[in-house]
């Protein structure tokens, strides 16, 4: 029997190492695939850490430190709980839910002008440029800077998976330090960040700067590809497509049910504070941990039928958004961009096919899950 690659074959990749190997500790890298015990490393804060910049040479991180802070996603309590308190705020439902309309009308004006032709790529005309629009008004990057904003986002769009672009992020902290040290001229969120303030702790220059590049790190490209698949599984599951045209309600759960069958992120890691142990795998410390999030929400000890997209399956439970205090930020934003898209998709759109993806199309990445291109037929 040829072994799944993950390359190749995600999913069968999982289950043949669900089935197999369940936790497999290959040199100091330990890969955990069932949905059980991924919850339970990511619950355990205090022994599986995000901070990895404490694994680097102390000279290194003091480097890379200076420029830009350390962000939420790699910090551990209590500077994490601290700094994520003072933006929480800005992504509860009650504020993102004020930037409805405004995303509604940038996805009508990238669907209607996609109308005119016959042969559409979704990734360029509409499941890339939304989240980056919609995140530079949220931010308030003024409109003369637009072009440039596109370009590193762009940038590091293509790093992803590669490790970071550190070159791209040093420009883009030059450009926010120089947008927030004139703050007459602020507006949005980067006027928010520089005044909120919490028991007399207000963020530093730093902080906001890593925060404002963090948000394009993590917010584009992952809401880039949950548009994408989930146009491409309502392709394959056309059903439920006409049942969206009649039938808006629908729409959150086909969003829900493509984040868990095609997770944007594909998975996540951790390491190991102590020696410790993964049900019954040894992990010695400083143990790089691989929580592979689409692999749990694949896993058959929790869902029936996992392989088969169901958006009426009763246990809507999953971690596309990771789990535990690093759970994304972002969700209802995602969440909400996505559902406008395809509201309007499935208003503008009478039908289409889709151009089934090759391989090669697939985004070349170990963690994102999603399509460089995706030609659609009108
Ligand atoms: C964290 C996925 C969209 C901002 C995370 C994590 C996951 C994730 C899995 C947890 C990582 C970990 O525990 O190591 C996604 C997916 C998205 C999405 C699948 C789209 C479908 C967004 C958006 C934003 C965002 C739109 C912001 C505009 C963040 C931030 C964190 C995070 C700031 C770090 C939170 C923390 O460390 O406390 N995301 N994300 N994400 N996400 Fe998202």
């Amino acid at each position: 029997m040829n072994m799944p690659t993950y390359r190749d074959e995600p999913f069968k990749w999982y289950e043949f190492m669900r089935q197999n190997h369940p936790v497999f500790r290959y040199g100091n890298s330990v890969h955990v695939f069932k949905y059980n015990d991924i919850l339970n490393v990511l619950s355990n804060h205090r022994v599986f850490s995000s901070q990895f910049r404490d694994l680097l040479d102390e000279n290194l991180s003091g480097i890379l430190n200076e420029k830009i802070a350390p962000s939420i996603l790699i910090l551990d309590p209590p500077k994490h709980t601290e700094l994520r308190n003072l933006i929480n705020y800005a992504f509860v439902p009650k504020t993102i839910d004020n930037y409805e309309n405004r995303i509604r009308q940038i996805a009508d004006d990238l669907i209607i002008n996609m109308l005119t032709e016959k042969n559409v790529d979704i990734v360029a005309k509409l499941s890339y440029p939304l989240p980056v629009m919609v995140i530079s008004e949220i931010l308030g990057i003024p409109d003369n800077d637009m072009p440039l904003f596109k370009i590193w986002s762009d940038r590091l769009a293509s790093s992803l998976g590669r490790g970071p672009d550190i070159k791209t992020q040093y420009e883009i902290a030059d450009y926010f330090y120089g947008l927030i040290r004139k703050p007459d001229k602020l507006k949005g969120l980067l006027k928010d960040l520089c005044t909120v303030e919490i028991d007399g702790r207000k963020l530093t220059d730093q902080e906001i700067v890593s925060f404002a590049i963090l948000l394009l790190v993590a917010g584009n490209e992952t809401t880039t590809n949950l548009i994408t698949n989930t146009i491409l599984t309502i392709s394959e599951n056309k059903k439920y497509f006409y049942e969206m045209q009649n039938d808006a309600s629908l729409i959150p759960a086909v969003i829900e049910e493509t984040l868990r069958y095609r997770s944007p992120v594909q998975s996540t890691r951790r390491y190991a504070r102590e020696d410790t142990e993964i049900s019954g795998t040894e992990v010695l410390k400083n143990d790089i941990v691989f929580l592979y999030l689409g692999s749990a929400n694949r896993d058959e000890d929790i869902y029936k039928e996992p392989d088969l997209f169901d958006p009426k399956r009763n246990n809507k439970r999953h971690m596309a958004f990771g789990h535990g205090i690093h759970f994304c930020i972002g969700a209802p934003l995602a969440r909400l961009e996505a559902v406008v898209v395809l509201k309007e998709f499935s208003k503008f759109i009478k039908d289409f096919t889709v151009e089934k993806p090759s391989g090669d199309d697939r985004i070349d990445s170990d963690i994102m899950y999603g399509f460089k291109k995706l030609i659609i037929n009108l």
